[in-house]
């Protein structure tokens, strides 16, 4: 392999990497804004600033590849003062707001500003100001907040491949923003607020509801389809505030799409079931075992599973049917139209998979068949669900029969069954599902489940079990 030296240690990159990628797997940081992993190279914002041996004028590192035997320094004087002056030019027009800007704790032009800023300003014009356009319901702008460092134009074009961003005007007038002042059309709108280094482009759902740096995080997987898309869960206090992506260079790249990132929602919502109920009453979970019992006694029964179940929950099911109740069904459901993997193809050329939920190909795996293949049901139906599997799809089907559901299921849904036990969400265990290229990823409980829910393996084996006597979760 190649090699070069930067701040004075020998590093190997593979041709065509630049200074950047280069100087991070040598544990040098170069500061940055309008270069981005995943977006083409433009440098414009000139802050990644470095001094190579034989050049006359400092380069930047984001548009420089490394190259044999090149020689790099990220901290001389030339580089710390030309940083500096590229801060003082970005910081003519940006306000004082950062006490009150939702991207506190987590801006780029924050850092960088402490971190190679100068602590004098020359400047004594006025800042300018914008009255800014309605970007729709997932981003707010505030384009005083500004550098103009273009990674959302980009993003529009060559990931959401949609024009929708655009620069207008030039030079102290210039303005970033939407065609024609449209709202964004983009359903991966929720990316531009993730890249944006500043806080011009911030997400609408999680404006002021937590400073950033209070967040706890948990890397996790979206349930949102079978793409299986990486994502961080933040929380506090038991408490969601927003999800956003992680790197997964196979899977999703840097990014996620807004039904995805929204999908926490249902789980902290007020229409959730969290206690046992009969009917329309709600009751303790020692009557709800001793009822469930009772109607499946040691019968053969048709048996609905979600493909938004772990492959755990999945596997606990099939044994417990086996053991308790020879004879029965198992079929898996989740999709209006998607029953097999054949038929789960992209929605779009970015992440988003016609399966809405994320373990179909592990329920298959496990040699569960398809609910389309289902020819008759027993009088009494068990339907276990995760949360996105289409409940209502199968309980249509099977009108006139006794349906019992077990997992994650809204008031809406309660009508179709005789009785609902609640269970866990994706939010609120662990577990492993595979997406639809196979990839085997795990699911990580980012809050405690309220302590009325049970996990399914518990609801099975208090079923199972005659003496057992219930407790709290
Ligand atoms: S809105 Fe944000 S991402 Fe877009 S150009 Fe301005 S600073 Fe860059
Ligand atoms: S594409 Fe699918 S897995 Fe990825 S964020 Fe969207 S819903 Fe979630
Ligand atoms: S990061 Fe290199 S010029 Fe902007």
């Amino acid at each position: 392999m190649p090699k070069c030296t930067i701040d004075g240690k020998e590093v190997e990159f593979k041709p065509g990497e630049n200074l950047i990628t280069v100087a991070k797997r040598a544990g040098v940081e170069i500061p940055v804004f309008c270069y981005h992993p995943g977006l083409s190279v433009v440098a414009q914002c000139r802050m990644c600033y470095v001094e190579i041996e034989k050049m006359p004028k400092l380069q930047t590192a984001c548009s420089t590849n490394a190259a044999e035997g090149m020689v790099v320094k990220t901290q001389s004087d030339p580089v710390v003062k030309g940083r500096a002056g590229t801060m003082e030019f970005l910081l003519l027009n940006h306000p004082l707001d950062c006490p009150i800007c939702d991207k506190a704790g987590e801006c780029d032009l924050q850092d960088n500003s402490f971190g190679h800023g100068s602590a004098n300003m020359r400047h004594t014009e006025e800042r300018r100001t914008y009255v800014d356009v309605d970007m729709g319901p997932v981003i707010e702008k505030n384009m005083n907040r500004c550098i103009h460092c273009t990674r959302c134009i980009r993003f529009g074009e060559e990931v959401a491949g949609i024009h929708e961003m655009v620069a207008i005007q030039r030079g102290n007038n210039i303005d970033i923003t939407t065609i024609d002042g449209n709202p964004l059309q983009t359903e991966y709108a929720g990316n531009y607020a993730d890249i944006c280094p500043t806080g011009s482009l911030t997400l609408r759902d999680f404006r002021f509801r937590k400073r950033a740096w209070m967040l706890k995080k948990t890397s996790t997987i979206c349930e949102g389809c079978s793409k299986g898309c990486n994502m961080e869960i933040q929380h506090e206090g038991n408490v969601i505030y927003r999800c956003v992506p992680r790197e997964n260079l196979e899977i999703n790249k840097y990014w996620m799409c807004d039904e995805g990132r929204m999908n926490y929602h249902y789980t902290q919502d007020e229409k959730r079931i969290l206690n046992p109920r009969s009917g329309a009453t709600f009751i303790g979970w020692e009557d709800a075992i001793q009822t469930l019992k009772d109607q499946i006694n040691e019968k053969p029964l048709t048996v609905l599973v979600g493909s938004d179940l772990t492959q755990q929950e999945l596997e606990n099911i099939l044994e417990y049917t086996k053991n308790y109740h020879k004879g029965s069904s198992v079929y898996h459901f989740g999709t209006e139209g998607v029953f097999t993997s054949a038929q789960d193809l992209p929605v779009d050329k970015i992440l988003k998979m016609k399966s809405k939920t994320s373990n179909l190909n592990g329920a298959e795996k496990l040699g569960i068949k398809s609910v389309q293949e289902m020819k008759s049901a027993s009088d009494v139906v068990l339907v276990f669900a995760g949360g996105r599997a289409n409940v209502q799809s199968v309980t249509k089907k099977l009108e006139g029969k006794k349906l019992i559901g077990i997992g994650v299921y809204s008031l809406n849904e309660a009508e179709s069954f005789s009785m609902v036990l609640p269970s866990l969400s994706f939010t609120e265990k662990d577990g492993t599902i595979f997406n639809h290229q196979g990839i085997e990823q795990k699911l990580k409980r980012a809050i405690q489940p309220k302590n009325t829910i049970k996990a399914i393996s518990e609801i099975l084996m208090l079923t199972a079990n005659k003496k057992v006597k219930v407790g709290a979760n």
